[in-house]
């Protein structure tokens, strides 16, 4: 049971690892109001009327980027997009530097994705507002694992117990290290599937089993979550060739077959079409979750703006 004097005691969203189970549903059941407004005409809510919102990426991003932006002006907060390459981050301002001028400017969030792990961390330990974390090299995305989360949750009903796949270049991705961190917590049995070369060593002490047979990693899977090959962050020969990848690791309605017959399909996108998942099945409107997965970001990230500045507005019981 929760000790803390409220339910979410964090200053920063700098990743999954940290927090307790109840926490992050709380997270989960805090993005559930969100939904109906978001599908509503009247999209806005003023709790974050006076603040400033300042989304700093250092990397390309379409979802987060955008979602985080819609999020922060449905609750009525002024948003500003940091735009890196028009920055003077390009004349060798450091990072570091770069967060002392956001947080001169009386940021009252501030939102980063960056290509180095860790970043986030660093720059949540200089400044004076919460830090949320959109990404940092390949060491979380808290936020996306939130939305996967809540996807998952409303979907099938539950969390706990569920077979979770998830498939592809895991050694790389921040989205699936905070997505093991949250299922895990959340009591599903989580599986990952992959090459040799793209499975991290020692991968079982998160709490997970390893597959390199992608068939065996699919069986009797509840989701199945694909991952993008991601190339950018490959430094050699990781794969043999993107077709060869897709005859193996790509899903298609066939190896789906092996999963569960209302196994969900998820993708964190963007997608590598043909690659690590075939068209069909990333537009099955029946099992994939991939564009509910997109809606789901802004509740989710909606509901990360609103509980990190509940201090700092003076929301009773959460100094
Ligand atoms: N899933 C995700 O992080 O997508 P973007 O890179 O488009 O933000």
């Amino acid at each position: 049971m929760p000790t803390d004097p409220h339910p979410f005691p964090h200053r920063h969203l700098t990743g999954i690892y940290g927090l307790q189970p109840w926490e992050i549903s709380f997270l989960l059941d805090e993005a559930e109001q969100w939904i109906a407004l978001n599908r509503g005409t009247a999209k806005h809510d003023d709790r974050l009327a006076g603040l400033t919102l300042i989304n700093a990426f250092f990397e390309n991003s379409t979802r987060t980027l955008l979602s985080f932006e819609i999020a922060g002006k449905r609750l009525g907060a002024d948003v500003v997009n940091m735009h890196v390459a028009a920055s003077s981050v390009k004349k060798g301002e450091t990072l570091i530097d770069t967060a002392m001028t956001l947080n001169a400017m009386r940021a009252d969030m501030i939102v980063i994705r960056h290509e180095a792990s860790g970043a986030v961390h660093l720059i949540a330990d200089k400044v004076d507002c919460p830090v949320l974390n959109a990404g940092d090299g390949r060491h979380e995305h808290p936020t996306q694992a939130l939305l996967d989360a809540l996807t998952i949750r409303r979907r099938k009903g539950r969390i706990d117990g569920l077979r979770v796949a998830i498939c592809g270049d895991v050694l790389h991705s921040r989205v699936a290290r905070s997505n093991i961190l949250a299922l895990t917590a959340l009591n599903a049995e989580v599986r990952v599937v992959g090459p040799p070369t793209l499975l991290p060593p020692a991968i079982e002490r998160m709490g997970v089993t390893a597959y390199t047979d992608f068939d065996a990693g699919l069986d009797g899977a509840d989701v199945v979550m694909m991952l993008r090959l991601q190339r950018e962050r490959m430094a050699g020969g990781f794969v043999p060739s993107p077709r060869e990848y897709h005859a193996l690791y790509g899903l298609t309605p066939e190896r789906l077959e092996r999963a569960a017959p209302d196994a969900l399909v998820m993708h964190p996108g963007p997608m590598n079409r043909g690659v690590e998942i075939s068209s069909s099945v990333a537009d099955d409107a029946e099992r994939s979750a991939i564009i509910e997965q997109v809606e789901m970001g802004v509740a989710v990230r909606m509901a990360c703006l609103d509980v990190l500045t509940r201090a700092r507005r003076g929301v009773p019981g959460w100094n």
